[in-house]
């Protein structure tokens, strides 16, 4: 057990002494958690293997499974990577700081730890002034989300106190990340460029900018085989809860959520539906409800998404109902986690 120091702070006003002693944290080959705007980030610098081994054990992260490296200036590119493609140069400009993480080939400094190996790195700049002034501070730094493997990635400083204390050198709490979803991943390293997982970042935005256009593989739906996933990372059992939970795709959701929930009832399980505030004036059914947001509002829904996922083992129900949404915008990133969080789709 490590003994974990544990700061909260200002997210737009961040204490300059707590963000110090992080800095120094990192610099001394240390692990710290920190907030950005898609989810908590576990903290090494980039050049230390022996630090990002660090990161590996207190996740329990398979070691082929690489991270992502976080920097502050655009000019940190070259010190991470090996060559960026002129496009993608303009389109990093456009979209960072933020949530959109691009794979390139990688600089003899980034360590083999931080690459599972690979000849590429992927690559983000995160719109948040507390991970901006600790890289600043303390250089590149190779994070993936501050959650045990195979958990939801953490929103809040709760979820990260859950996962992580005790296992990480420091912890900073800065409250609720803003979007509750991952970054989007794009490979740039060979053409058409791929998407390797929808995020927060939506792909039609994205698209606009890659004039080139970007290749959806059936994967980055989270359908398809795990073995073929793109990102190592997708071939791993994620976000689902110990509850089986089935998900419900398609149109005419509220009829068929009923059907669903109706015959569970009857082999007597306890069931939670967890649907959308306009799915949910329309169940009037005697089971557990959880609203997660509305289906007008995706950003509403991916925020809170993580979070119930978090809470279903706790609601006492034998089975959970989870009504899908729509693929467009943030709900292709929705569809991916929630497909990989059920034990059966509908
Ligand atoms: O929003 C985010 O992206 C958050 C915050 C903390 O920045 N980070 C995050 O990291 O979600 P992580 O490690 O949980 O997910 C990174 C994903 C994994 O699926 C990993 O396999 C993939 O990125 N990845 C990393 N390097 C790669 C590479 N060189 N080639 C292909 N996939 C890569
Ligand atoms: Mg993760």
């Amino acid at each position: 057990m490590t003994l974990t120091k544990v700061f909260s702070v200002d997210p737009l006003n961040p204490c300059e002494e707590v963000l110090k002693i992080c800095c120094e944290v990192v610099k001394g080959g240390g692990i710290v958690v920190f907030p950005t705007e898609t989810v908590y980030g576990l903290g090494a610098s980039a050049f230390n293997g022996e630090a990002v081994k660090k990161i590996f054990i207190a996740k329990g992260r398979p070691a082929d499974n690489p991270l992502i490296v976080h920097i502050s200036r655009v000019e940190q590119l070259y010190e991470v990577a090996d060559s960026v493609p002129e496009e993608v140069l303009n389109a990093v400009k456009v979209f960072w700081p933020g949530p959109f993480t691009v794979i390139v080939r990688k600089s003899t400094r980034v360590v083999k730890e931080v690459t599972a190996g690979l000849p590429t790195v992927a690559v983000r700049m995160p719109a948040h002034p507390v991970a901006l002034k600790l890289i600043d501070c303390a250089g590149p730094i190779a994070a993936p989300s501050a959650n045990i493997s195979g958990r939801p990635s953490p929103t809040t400083g709760f979820h990260v106190m859950m996962d992580m204390f005790g296992r990480v050198d420091a912890i900073i709490d800065a409250g609720e990340t803003l979007y509750g979803v991952e970054s989007t991943i794009i490979d740039t390293t060979s053409k058409p460029y791929k998407l390797l997982r929808p995020g927060a970042m939506p792909i039609e935005k994205i698209a606009e900018v890659l004039r080139q256009g970007v290749l959806i593989p059936v994967q980055a739906r989270g359908l398809g085989e795990f073995e073929k996933a793109l990102a190592p990372g997708m071939r791993y059992k994620h976000y689902s809860p110990e509850t089986p939970v089935i998900l419900v795709e398609g149109l005419n959701t509220v009829q068929a959520i009923k059907k669903v929930v109706e015959e569970l009832v009857k082999e007597g399980k306890r069931v939670v539906a967890i649907v959308s505030s306009e799915t949910a004036k329309n169940l009037e059914m005697p089971i557990r409800l959880v609203t997660y947001g509305s289906r007008a509002n995706l950003f509403e829904i991916a925020k809170n998404l993580f979070k119930v996922l978090r809470e279903i083992d706790s609601m006492g129900v034998d089975i959970a109902v989870i009504e899908g949404v729509e693929e467009k915008g943030l709900g292709l990133a929705v569809m991916n986690r929630l497909r990989k969080a059920a034990s059966k789709i509908v």
